[in-house]
């Protein structure tokens, strides 16, 4: 069952800013990629690193670890399968902030990404 958990306001995370957040135990980073927010799970699919200081690039998150690279917007690996980095729903409700966190695991990447 998912359930939206406010992260604060939308004045926080202005185009091109990131935000480090703490939910249900979890560490999420916030991106708000030229108006597109985006929350990943801040801990790589690979060996746990956390992704919060990630280099951005477009959609693409480095981790700082190995490398690996990540669509911030779909938590796939570029090119077909590979990884996946756990995504989670947010949206901007009246200037606040709103998170979807739910039991379901992130499911397996298909996209072809650029
Ligand atoms: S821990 Fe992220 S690429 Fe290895």
């Amino acid at each position: 069952m998912s359930r939206q958990i406010p992260v604060g306001s939308a004045d926080e995370l202005m185009p091109g800013q990131r935000k480090l957040v703490f939910v249900d135990g979890r560490s999420v980073v916030l991106f708000n990629i030229d108006g597109a927010l985006c929350a990943v799970e801040n801990a790589c699919p690979h060996n746990g690193a956390s992704l919060a200081g990630g280099q951005l690039e477009g959609h693409l998150l480095r981790c700082p670890a190995h490398g690996l690279r990540f669509d911030v917007a779909t938590g796939c690996m570029p090119g077909k399968g590979g990884l996946s980095l756990a995504t989670f729903p947010i949206r901007n409700v009246a200037g606040k902030l709103e998170l979807t966190v739910g039991d379901a695991p992130a499911g397996p990447c298909h996209a072809q990404l650029s």
